[in-house]
């Protein structure tokens, strides 16, 4: 685990400009440099990186980041990987353990350090288990790809975890998964007689586990549940070992089991990652995009795999973007990838990836499906399934493209097909192509907001930061971001709260407002943002408090409120009328 502070020193002591120098040329232009941006194909440069926000911006596809960001992007490395390059070129040394600083960080710290000793002890139990070896070498495994997986192995036995906690009845136990408290005090390990598979986050750090039985047994795989460390909707198993390979093939195939991303790697093919026993979802796909140019989800040949495909094709639609293929491979009947590419062979794999089927292809297929298009009433029901989804591609040639293929299956007019669509042509949103990247739905205020603070943190100690009214989860991120600025000593640059919040809750946010708000903000002057921002927090109390009155108001209706509860509601009626008078007279509260 590297300390926090230590992030903070590094990105203090390299200058991004150098860093990024080294891969790619960078031309100066005003205050910034410029390039032809590495992360997708261009011939003018939109490419930016700025040395007073120590971050790079794409205008084109949107990447951004700070120095370390990039050498992970751009190289593959893993976080520990990338940490050890920056702070070689900035002659530093990374310190090995962390003292535990702020109360969230603390849990976090707590939490990581019991899954990963957890691990260790699980690699140390598979050298012990003859059984469990011979089990994986029946899978076709060697020791070279269990140990690149970190696989391990739980032994049976209610409380083997004793051996390495011998506190086991910390609550961290229970929190990170590991023990299963039955609720009367009894307390046993989730893991028992189970192959186990470490599942690790972009830093390369543990965040969960999944085991499989070894024979037969139910459940086949358990996983762990969610903790404050693991969601399983934002991560993807394998990913950390297949990162170089992603980077250098410019794919990735999304495979359904964790064998199925290990007998690859055995084989050769280093590029796949696996949902964690869950659907796609749209963080998933957005992650997979950033990184690769090509997405193949290869799913199993049955029903359930057609179903997840079907998700998976659903929540991506939205994000594909031109110049990128999202592609569907279907095995045949009963196949998995595992099984497939160890009776074929990597390059039979391989060679069903270049003939998987593209996003659009497979979504007319489902949208004709069981249509009978020979009649009109059928093309009527396939061009209102239709209209839905090509609503919802932002992506503007592939948008085109569908439209023209869906009016010629339809045999409409491609104009009558626009009517029918209700939207603006096609070739109005064309023109976007090289503007920032399509943004979904409008931002929320503490959106915008955070993505002021975000370009200039001194307004947090200018402007103040939102009060205790905040309540949203967007709001609360904003919130713990102004603090964060407030209570740093020294300037804080764009690059130190993105790491900062790397991995944590906040980061998602951060993300998103980057994405969507990044062009607007930095073309705007500083005095504007700065009442930009200082209204938006008036607006963002009165939000707050409107809310509370109303929640009491509602509760008046059930029950007479307490004399607490009256004196919060007219205290909060109060502060409405100041807040409003001061947005009028354009004065913060
Ligand atoms: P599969 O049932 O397709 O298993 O589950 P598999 O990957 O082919 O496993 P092997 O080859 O028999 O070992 C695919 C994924 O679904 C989740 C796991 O993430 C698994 O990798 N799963 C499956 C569970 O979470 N629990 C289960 O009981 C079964
Ligand atoms: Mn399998």
């Amino acid at each position: 685990m590297i300390p926090r502070d230590f992030i903070q020193t590094l990105l203090g002591r390299v200058d991004i400009v150098d860093t990024i120098e080294r891969y790619v040329p960078l031309k100066k232009a005003g205050a910034n440099y410029v390039a032809r941006c590495p992360f997708h194909s261009e011939k003018s440069p939109s490419f930016s990186v700025s040395p007073s926000k120590q971050f790079y911006y794409c205008f084109g596809c949107g990447a951004s980041g700070t120095a370390l960001g990039f050498v992970m992007e751009y190289t593959g490395a893993g976080f520990v990987e990338a940490v050890h390059e920056l702070a070689q070129q900035a002659g530093l040394d990374v310190p090995a353990e962390a003292a535990p600083t702020g109360r969230r960080t603390e849990t976090h710290l707590d939490l990581s350090e019991a899954l990963r000793r957890a691990a260790d002890y699980f690699r140390a139990e598979l050298k012990a288990s003859p059984a469990a070896i011979q089990y994986l070498k029946q899978r076709g495994l060697t020791g070279t790809i269990a140990a690149r997986f970190g696989l391990g192995y739980a032994p049976e036995g209610w409380r083997s975890l004793s051996h390495v906690f011998p506190d086991y009845d910390s609550p961290v136990l229970v929190e990170s998964g590991l023990v299963i408290d039955n609720g009367e005090g009894k307390r046993y390990d989730r893991f028992r007689g189970r192959v186990m598979f470490p599942i690790l986050d972009g830093r390369g750090e543990v965040i969960g586990f999944g085991g499989r039985v070894i024979g037969p047994g139910e459940p086949k795989y358990l996983n762990s549940p969610e903790t404050p460390l693991f969601e399983k909707g934002r991560e993807l198993y394998g990913l950390s070992q297949a990162r170089r390979a992603i980077r250098d093939s410019h794919r990735v195939v999304v495979v359904e089991g964790y064998m199925d991303v290990v007998a690859l790697a055995q084989a050769g093919v280093e590029y796949a990652v696996a949902t964690l026993g869950t659907a796609t979802s749209a963080v998933h796909v957005q992650k997979l995009l950033r990184m690769a140019d090509q997405v193949v989800f290869a799913f199993d040949g049955d029903q359930a795999g057609r179903n997840a495909a079907q998700r998976a094709l659903e929540v991506a639609l939205p994000h594909l973007v031109d110049g990128k293929q999202v592609s569907f491979l279907f095995l045949p009947e009963d196949e998995d990838p595992d099984s497939f590419v160890r009776s074929q062979g990597a390059d039979a794999f391989e060679a069903l990836l270049g003939r998987a089927t593209p996003a659009s292809e497979f979504l007319l297929e489902t949208l004709t499906r069981g249509v009978d298009m020979t009649r009109a009433e059928g093309r009527a029901q396939f061009l209102q399934a239709a209209k839905q989804r090509l609503g919802q591609i932002t992506a503007p040639a592939l948008a085109l493209l569908l439209r023209k293929r869906v009016a010629a299956l339809a045999q409409v007019e491609s104009r009558d097909l626009e009517l029918l669509m209700g939207k603006a042509p096609a070739p109005a949103t064309l023109q976007r192509t090289s503007r920032a990247p399509a943004r979904a739905a409008p931002s929320s205020l503490a959106e915008r907001l955070l993505a002021c603070l975000l370009h200039h943190p001194e307004l947090a100690k200018a402007e103040g930061i939102p009060g205790d009214e905040a309540v949203q989860s967007d709001e609360l991120a904003l919130r713990s971001v102004a603090e964060f600025i407030r209570d740093q000593e020294h300037a804080v640059t764009l690059a130190g709260i993105v790491e900062h919040f790397r991995g944590l809750p906040e980061g998602t946010f951060i993300q998103e407002a980057l994405r969507r708000e990044f062009s607007a903000v930095e073309s705007s002057p500083m005095d504007q943002l700065a009442v930009l921002y200082r209204e938006g927090l008036g607006r963002l109390s009165e939000g707050g408090l409107r809310r509370t009155s109303k929640k009491l108001l509602d509760l008046a209706h059930e029950r007479p409120l307490t004399p607490e509860e009256m004196q919060l509601l007219q205290e909060t009626n109060q502060k409405i009328q100041r807040v409003g008078r001061g947005a009028a007279t354009g004065k913060a509260p």
